[in-house]
């Protein structure tokens, strides 16, 4: 059993012991629940793999507190300093050269010369960072491929007794993962839409960003065609359910069911997505899923939903 504590001075002085002991801790994030680890520590980063059932080719997100820090693992363009005076802290993650001084562990990078960085909003995964003081690397603190968990009671429904610490903060405020952007080649190039919309990102840097499709080998390599998956088979852009089907709703309509947003405001959607994929999966084989704009945040929700029902 692993318990819940709130996220408080007391319990990020037990985390941090665990995670210099080498020990795994779920904290909580703008974005969804993390599971944290020291990112210098292999051992820990084999575990943290284990935990989660994640395959070793997919590399961890260091999550940082500072600039001080983030420069000291990863090399900044002046492009790339510049969005991260932006939208840092933030829900964005910007992949980088390897500093030389780099402290993050090879296999936390999946043998990468390249670290995907972020510096998390949320007041509490800032506390923990500096609380510990160094990177803490964090994927979703779900199980591999399944719903990413936006509530501790969701971390511990899918790893409860292979974490050491369950850290609460409540509900997670965005609901649905960082956007990815990658700094290495000649252009910035999307690798995953997430929480900061892509037109946003797009717009500060000039309108520079490649946003490229999915079948051509660039995008993160963990963005597997079949993720955040219920158990549920899912149906999508569907005008109502069929019998036997549960139904995820969107905007103001008379059908009874789950509803994402009935104001029908991307914002709200995104920060219910992953719980009300949970609820309905607890309910239903089957899960029927109105019509999303594809326009704002409907872009990353729109990529989840996808992958949620594909099969392979
Ligand atoms: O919002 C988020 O980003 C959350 C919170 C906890 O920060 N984290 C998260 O981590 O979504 P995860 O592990 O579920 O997704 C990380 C993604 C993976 O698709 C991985 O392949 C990609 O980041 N990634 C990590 N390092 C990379 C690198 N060097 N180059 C390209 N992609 C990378
Ligand atoms: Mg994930």
């Amino acid at each position: 059993m692993t318990a819940i504590v709130p996220i408080q001075q007391g319990t990020l002085s037990l985390a941090a012991m665990h995670l210099r002991g080498g020990g795994l801790v779920a904290m909580p994030t703008e974005t969804v629940y993390g599971l944290a680890c020291n990112a210098a520590n292999p051992d820990a980063v084999v575990r943290l793999y284990e935990a989660k059932g994640r395959p070793r080719f997919n590399p961890l997100i260091a999550h940082v507190a500072s600039m001080e820090i983030a420069e000291q693992e990863a090399v900044f363009s002046d492009q790339a300093r510049e969005i991260a005076a932006k939208f840092w802290p933030g829900p964005l993650t910007m992949v980088l050269p390897v500093a030389p001084t780099g402290t993050v562990s090879d296999i936390a990078r999946a043998g990468l010369d390249t670290i995907a960085l972020r510096m998390p909003a949320h007041p509490g995964a800032l506390a923990m960072l500096r609380t510990f003081g160094k990177p803490l690397v964090a994927p979703s603190a779900n199980r591999s491929g399944h719903v990413s968990p936006t509530t501790a009671q969701h971390v511990k429904a899918d790893l409860d007794g292979k974490v050491d610490l369950i850290l609460d903060g409540g509900p997670c405020e965005r609901g649905i993962e960082s956007t990815i952007v990658s700094f290495i080649g000649e252009r910035p190039v999307l690798l995953r839409a997430g929480a900061l919309e892509t037109s946003i990102l797009n717009e500060a840097l000039g309108g520079t960003l490649v946003v490229r499709g999915e079948d051509d080998g660039i995008s993160a390599p963990g963005q597997l065609k079949s993720h955040y998956a219920p158990n549920a088979h899912l149906r999508l852009n569907a005008d109502a359910p069929e019998p036997g089907e549960g139904w995820l709703g969107f905007g103001s309509s008379p059908i009874p069911g789950t509803n994402l947003s009935e104001a029908g405001d991307l914002r709200e959607a995104a920060k219910n997505l992953f719980a009300a994929l949970r609820t309905l999966d607890a309910g239903f084989d089957r899960i029927a899923v109105a019509h999303i704009p594809n326009e704002g945040l409907g872009e990353a929700i729109n990529d989840r939903l996808a992958r949620a029902a594909h099969r392979d």
